[in-house]
């Protein structure tokens, strides 16, 4: 029976916030109280540090099967379980598209060999993510996915959507909607204004983010069906998803954290790294992320991870792949803009981290309580840290946030009661 005590931790919930000792036997927790003291097992000291729900994804891109050369089952769970993650939700874009219960069945089990973490698969809503016929989405459902995506590009037309919104509803799954016009985006690569044509590269404008989320919500609306709207940049998304849920509309959001953390000003170097789809906007919209994520219009910090080989991203601008890699950054950038400088309470991050990512794709995980699953994420407020590429257990190194100051780290990582991440060290 292996035991597991976690002493003098700082434990955060959604709606509480109260030092105390956790036991965990078995992989669950089965004792939460004041100096348990009991011989035999692992301890872990988490005086002065805080105990958080492990974290949940939504949004990453694993690449496997496929693209190996660009991250792996193995390498993104390091990176996750590194970033505090416990779970995470892989979306379909590999090669072969993940269109299918065979694909959905093998991610699940190589997750399983590695056994770091959760691998939730986002089976693709239509085959090929041509938006053309739709994806085996009752098989899929039942080898594990849970939920279904054309992400890298929206479901083509509007009655594929409702196809899909529709069929999904049916094995209590939903839609996260790469919202996107590309008719707007056309072959724009920064975000369109001043920038743009500071550096003399091509736009895409907020109204080809927008005009998706309108597309969706209306959809979802008049066939009363759920949707998730995966990673809100601008502005008018964020009053869009607002007014659809001040009307009753079933709409759920993410955001991202360069979207709150960087502008577009951070493309004038021209460093590819900081070429993401959508884009990165200007400091009206990140405000606006903000101020979404604080009043609950957006429910829910993802990474949309999108590791890339150095191949793909050291050519010109125009040429380079879109993506950023963020497993190991979300919680410092997280804790650093939302609750040290935008003054988010500990509560309100593990909602947006843990909670409301486990309600949205329903699975266990976002709280800690007594007969809950022992999957934590122990992190250091105190630590100040400076983000360092080469360390990223990634193989995406692709981040704009290389040599960024940052406050918040994690210290470990709990998955089903065992040790996977501690001060530096992974265990397999
Ligand atoms: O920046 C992005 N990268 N946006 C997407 O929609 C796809 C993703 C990827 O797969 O690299
Ligand atoms: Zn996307
Ligand atoms: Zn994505």
């Amino acid at each position: 029976m292996s035991k597991l005590l976690i002493k003098n931790g700082t434990i955060v919930n959604s709606n509480d916030t109260y030092v105390s000792d956790i036991l965990v036997e078995n992989g669950k927790i089965v004792k939460i109280d004041k100096d348990i003291s009991i011989s035999d097992c692992d301890v872990i000291d988490a005086t002065g540090k805080h105990v958080l729900p492990g974290l949940i994804d939504l949004h990453v891109h694993l690449r496997e099967p496929g693209l190996e050369y660009k991250e792996d089952i193995e390498s993104g769970s390091k990176a996750a379980v590194h970033g505090g993650f416990t779970g995470i939700a892989c979306m379909p874009n590999t090669k072969p598209v993940c269109d299918n219960a065979v694909t959905v069945g093998y991610i699940v089990n190589r997750a399983k060999e590695v056994g770091l973490c959760k691998v939730y698969p986002i089976g693709a809503a239509t085959k090929g993510l041509d938006g053309a016929e739709l994806a085996e989405i009752g098989k899929m459902k039942k080898l594990g996915a849970v939920a279904v995506s054309d992400d890298g590009k929206p479901v083509a037309t509007g009655q594929m959507t409702r196809l899909v919104m529709e069929y999904a509803a049916d094995f209590s799954i939903k839609l996260h909607a790469h919202c996107e016009d590309k008719s707007l985006s056309g072959d724009g690569v920064v975000n369109e204004g001043k920038y743009s044509t500071f550096v003399g590269l091509k736009g895409i404008p907020n109204v080809s983010e927008t005009a998706g989320v309108v597309r969706e919500i209306a959809i979802a609306e008049n066939f009363n069906k759920e949707v998730h709207i995966c990673h809100v940049s601008t502005k008018e998304s964020v009053d869009a998803i607002r007014q659809a849920k001040a009307r009753g509309v079933k709409v759920t959001a993410e955001t991202c954290p360069h979207y709150f953390t960087l502008t577009d000003e951070a493309i004038v170097n021209f460093d590819t790294s900081t070429k993401v789809n959508p884009p990165l906007r200007a400091e009206s919209d990140r405000l606006a992320i903000i101020e979404g994520l604080r009043d609950g219009t957006i429910d829910a910090i993802a990474t949309d991870h999108a590791p890339h080989h150095v191949d793909d991203k050291r050519v010109e601008y125009a040429y380079a792949a879109f993506g950023i890699t963020g497993l190991e950054t979300s919680f410092a950038l997280s804790y650093t803009k939302l609750v040290k400088e935008n003054g988010f309470t500990m509560s309100k991050l593990v909602k947006l981290m843990s909670e409301n990512p486990a309600k949205i794709i329903n699975v266990d995980g976002g709280k800690i309580e007594v007969g809950e699953c022992a999957d934590l994420a122990i992190v250091d407020l105190g630590a100040d840290w400076v983000v360092d590429k080469t360390k990223f257990y990634s193989k995406g190194k692709n981040t704009p946030f290389d040599g960024m100051k940052v406050s918040g780290q994690v210290f470990a990582t709990v998955f089903g009661g065992k040790i996977v991440y501690k001060e530096d060290k992974i265990y397999g």
